[in-house]
């Protein structure tokens, strides 16, 4: 603490002068151009859900789809609490200005997304009430730890891409327009917020000890049980929704695969050999049996022997295309969709 302008400051006077090399300076751009990107995307939530509202004629869900639909949704509100939060930290705490600007153009989105969601939930008659344990303890690592690359990783990387599986599956469900529609503009900013992890990442881990590596990734297999059990808490939810909770874990795994990918190569590091990736493999096999492995515990480990020793590979950034490839009309327009993914080359 500084006392008279004198001794510490909590000012980073060495944000300009902070060491990096040719390919981390382009990643820092890159960070950059996700907080303009974000200026220049931005949509006006109240404006926008209510758009939808008139343009659908109201909010109309099946009666018996109601609940499960309130249930998945109530995590979701809170996870953008969480995000919201974590961005704001992550703003805060990076030291590149860069850095720090995406972050912060994150916070800005975020909050927009808790209180779009806020607003359409209490038109489904949500009352806010405490999460369960397992989404609970999955946002409660990422938030508590004061370690930035736990949170990069736990935040942009994996939980962002979780809530873009889950945004994209309900969509493809059209079991409301109006949410279905709305997702298309949270997928947008989403998809750019993971951008912010697979450039800042790899400069937190690159100084980091082989025994450093090694403790962020057992926080990440803590971070992905938590995950899988909140699949399984929402097993019935998702099923009524028609949704297959196994093929949700998949898409899931396949988007944070292509996000971890980006950041481990960057380091020469194949991220689809990491322990995570293989523990996930194997416990999909346990706690998601197929109808072939589903009445028998030998099949299941057995299935799970094999996941553990096959390496799926992830399939690149493109992974993301499918979030940037819908039209929204933003605060200063209509902006068209794109192929290319912009988490990629943003
Ligand atoms: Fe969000
Ligand atoms: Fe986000």
């Amino acid at each position: 603490m500084g006392i008279a302008g004198f001794g510490k400051t909590e000012i980073r006077y060495d944000m300009f002068a902070l060491e990096q090399s040719a390919d981390e300076a382009k990643r820092l751009v890159k960070c950059e151009s996700i907080y303009h990107r974000g200026q220049e995307m931005a949509w006006d939530g109240k404006d926008i859900l209510k758009m939808l509202v008139d343009k659908h004629g109201g909010i109309h869900v099946a009666p018996e789809k109601k609940e499960a639909l309130k249930r998945i949704f109530a995590i979701i509100l809170w996870g953008e609490l969480a995000a919201w939060k974590i961005s704001a930290q992550l703003a805060d705490g990076l030291a590149p200005l860069e850095a720090k600007m995406a972050a912060t153009s994150q916070a800005h989105d975020e909050a927009r997304h808790f209180y779009v969601m806020y607003d359409y939930l209490r038109a489904l008659d949500y009352v806010p009430a405490r999460l369960d344990r397992a989404p609970q303890a999955l946002l409660d690592l990422v938030l508590d730890t004061k370690n930035l690359a736990y949170k990069l990783l736990g935040m942009q990387l994996m939980i962002e891409p979780i809530a873009l599986t889950v945004f994209q599956t309900v969509r493809e469900t059209g079991v409301e327009p109006v949410l279905c529609e709305l997702m298309t503009y949270y997928e947008r900013d989403e998809a750019r917020h993971v951008g912010l992890g697979m450039q800042y990442l790899p400069s937190l881990i690159k100084g980091m000890t082989k025994a450093q590596v090694g403790a962020l990734l057992t926080f990440q297999v803590r971070l992905l049980a938590w995950a899988v059990w909140e699949n399984k808490v929402l097993e019935k939810d998702l099923a009524v929704l028609g949704v297959d909770p196994r093929a949700l874990l998949e898409r899931g795994r396949k988007k944070q695969l292509a996000a971890l990918a980006e950041c481990f190569n960057a380091l020469k590091i194949p991220a689809e050999r990491t322990l995570p990736a293989q523990a996930l493999n194997a416990v999909i096999e346990v706690m998601f049996p197929t109808e072939e492995t589903k009445g028998s515990a030998v099949k299941r480990l057995r299935a799970a022997w094999r996941a553990w020793k096959t390496v799926q590979k992830g399939t690149g950034a493109q992974e993301f295309d499918v979030h940037n490839a819908h039209a929204i009309r933003t605060a200063r327009g209509v902006l068209a969709g794109e192929r290319a993914a912009p988490v990629a080359q943003a």
